[in-house]
């Protein structure tokens, strides 16, 4: 199931495939691939029969090499730009989406790349994996949640190095730093991903949109607010599960 250019999206066995699909420019980000990504977003927020989603790259070299350095700062003015973002907030919604995301990374994961990798749950990574964030370095920086994103992943302080410097980071280092949950063969790469999605797939979508919330939602509240947090959805899906 796929009408788009830059992505492909397949649903099988309630498990939505989402592949950055541009090989030969390393699964660049465009102009395209937001419009469609945000389509596909959409559609995996609201299809009750998608469950989990993997995302992944094309092709051997990439997940994704980062916003497309063709089209870069070519907005025709900042007001512009701004619009376009309000008209497609493909990082909200991201964000707002509450069923589990599984990234799949391999290759070159950078600027977007690691941006759309951050607004995933859960990151594999396959051996040869490469990541970096090289906006300073071209003058601009972040525009796709990352420099929100990353520390609080990985912490505030790691973040700014790697942000600040434009280091690369590899598989090894990636999984000390907690950039990502574990790290496969490049050939077992899709099979852990599907293996993980099997498993969230088969547990109740309620609880699992419920559980990601109390985490992602928490994380931006103080531990009062966010204990009460969790005692509202506890409650919620109490009640849910006494109806169904
Ligand atoms: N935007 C547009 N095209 C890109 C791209 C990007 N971000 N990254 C790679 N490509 C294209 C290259 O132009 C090249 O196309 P061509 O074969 O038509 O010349 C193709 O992908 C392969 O890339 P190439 O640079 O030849 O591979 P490499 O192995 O020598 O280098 C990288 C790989 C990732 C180190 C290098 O491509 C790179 O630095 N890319 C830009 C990364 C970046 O700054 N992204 C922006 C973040 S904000």
């Amino acid at each position: 199931m796929s009408n788009f250019e830059v992505i492909i999206y397949e649903k099988q066995n309630d498990i939505g495939y989402v592949t950055l699909n541009r090989p030969e420019a390393l699964n660049a980000y465009n102009l395209q691939m937001r419009d469609e990504l945000y389509q596909v977003l959409g559609a995996i927020k609201d299809d009750p029969e998608v469950k989990v989603a993997i995302f992944r790259g094309a092709g051997e070299r990439a997940f994704c090499a980062g916003a497309d350095l063709s089209e870069f700062l070519t907005a025709p003015s900042p007001v512009i730009a701004r619009q376009v973002r309000w008209e497609r907030d493909v990082w909200g919604l991201f964000l707002s989406i509450t069923k589990p995301l599984i990234a799949a990374l391999h290759g070159y994961v950078l600027g977007s790349g690691i941006e759309i990798a951050l607004c995933c749950d859960i990151r594999l990574a396959s051996e040869d994996v490469q990541f970096g964030l090289p906006e300073v370095g071209l003058g601009i920086i972040p525009a796709a949640g990352g420099s929100q994103t990353l520390p609080r992943l990985i912490g505030g302080a790691q973040a700014l190095e790697i942000l600040l410097t434009g280091r690369w980071i590899k598989a090894e280092e990636a999984h000390r730093l907690k950039l990502v949950n574990q790290v496969v063969s490049r050939h077992e790469l899709l099979p852990a991903a599907e293996r993980l999605a099997n498993k969230l797939k088969a547990y109740s979508p309620i609880a699992l949109s419920y559980a990601k919330q109390a985490i992602t939602r928490g994380l931006d509240l103080s531990l009062e607010q966010g204990l009460e947090l969790e005692a509202n959805l506890g409650d919620c899906l109490f009640n849910v599960n006494k109806e169904g």
